[in-house]
């Protein structure tokens, strides 16, 4: 793995696995990240990397779908592994702007598989970033594993669930080395504050209300950035080719219970409001059109197979999250303002 293609490396999850790679693995190739700049890239989530990553790091402003740009980029680093992050990835928005969904995550995905497969005899590895919203939704019981059949209810799971199928096409048909990862929900630093931990966490520290969609008792199965980052790194490295692993926290909670959560934490680190204790701030709206009730993810394969198990438990990560927040206030006001993107608009050309 010398020329790694990092894809939305700007993004939440990319960029905590840029940093995952410099920090932590020490990684000795050339992290070459693409990503497009969308409202969800954000620049200065790289802006800290190590001085000793600087010689190793390039960022291409380009975006995945434009295949002439991506063609020169894998040409010009010599690229042998993918990581492919970049997607359009808020479900409120697929449901009223499909079409940027569908373009990113499904005509992307294609490109970059085409590109891959020119190159084939050079590729290493192509990892695919998918998430368990393609399995749909659950009842009470029970929990997906890889064998689940794929239903997804909303334009981004169905965006997503397409282009899983596309990577496993190109491994079957092609012979392509390809990984798959489909996770449950992340959170921690550097996520855009339309999520729900990061929405809550910062409307509750500035007293505005906290919407939570119909009853509350939707449940997600959480776990942290960076343990995720590992579970990819652990299959990019160990994975058999042409396999799927689930990655989940064992971690369900409902929703309201993570919002009462983020709102106790907060009541005892952070300045009190006039208004009292926090919890006063949650308000019931109206739900989402399609909302899934239930996620849960069976890891046992990731866990048996490859020795991944998450290292946070949702206390810690989320204590940790809140933290980065506190701590952040300038990428908080620079992103709640619109500023990053004025930045960006004055230091790259489309
Ligand atoms: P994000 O929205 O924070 O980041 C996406 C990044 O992709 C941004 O930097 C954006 O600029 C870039 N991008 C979008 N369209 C692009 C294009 N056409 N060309 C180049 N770059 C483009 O998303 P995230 O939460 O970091 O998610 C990353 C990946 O992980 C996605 O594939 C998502 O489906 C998957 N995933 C996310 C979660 C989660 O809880 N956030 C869970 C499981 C899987
Ligand atoms: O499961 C993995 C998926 O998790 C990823 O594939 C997606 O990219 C990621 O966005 C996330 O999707 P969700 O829809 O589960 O995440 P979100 O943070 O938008 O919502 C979490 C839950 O909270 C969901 O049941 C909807 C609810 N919610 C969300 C928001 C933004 C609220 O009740 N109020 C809110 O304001």
């Amino acid at each position: 793995m010398k020329n790694l293609l990092v894809t939305g490396g700007c993004g939440f999850i990319g960029a905590n696995f840029i940093h995952f790679l410099f920090e932590e693995i020490g990684f000795d190739g050339r992290v070459i990240n693409v990503d497009s700049l969308t409202y969800a890239g954000n620049p200065e989530n790289l802006a800290d990397l190590p001085e000793s990553a600087r010689q190793q790091y390039h960022f291409i402003q380009a975006d995945i779908c434009d295949e002439n740009i991506m063609a020169r980029v894998f040409d010009d680093f010599d690229i042998d592994t993918v990581c492919h992050f970049a997607a359009e990835s808020h479900v409120d928005r697929s449901i009223v702007t499909p079409d940027a969904f569908v373009r990113t995550n499904v005509n992307g995905t294609f490109v970059l598989l085409e590109l891959a497969r020119r190159r084939l005899d050079k590729l290493n590895l192509f990892h695919h970033i998918s998430t368990d919203e393609v399995f749909g939704e659950l009842g009470d019981e029970g929990a997906f594993t890889e064998m689940t059949p794929y239903n997804p209810s909303s334009p981004y799971s169905a965006s997503k669930a397409a282009s899983d199928h596309l990577v496993r096409a190109y491994s079957r048909t092609y012979g392509m080395p390809v990984t798959i990862s489909n996770c449950s929900n992340n959170y921690g630093p550097c996520q855009f504050p339309e999520k729900l931990i990061p929405l809550i966490s910062l409307n509750a520290l500035e007293g505005r209300p906290l919407p939570v969609y119909g009853d509350g008792k939707n449940v997600r199965d959480w776990l942290y950035v960076r343990d995720h980052c590992r579970a990819i790194w652990t299959i990019m490295q160990r994975g058999e080719r042409g396999e799927t692993y689930n990655v989940g926290g064992r971690c369900e909670k409902t929703n309201i219970d993570v919002v009462q959560t983020i709102c106790r934490l907060l009541d005892d680190i952070a300045p009190p409001l006039a208004q009292g204790a926090r919890e006063s701030l949650i308000t019931f709206v109206k739900d989402r059109p399609g909302h899934d009730f239930r996620y849960a993810i069976d890891c046992s394969k990731l866990e048996r197979e490859l020795g991944w198990v998450p290292a946070e438990s949702f206390e810690s990560g989320m204590r940790q999250t809140i933290d980065w927040y506190l701590t952040h206030q300038g990428w908080v006001d620079r992103v709640i303002s619109g500023e990053y993107q004025k930045w960006v608009d004055q230091h790259y050309q489309s």
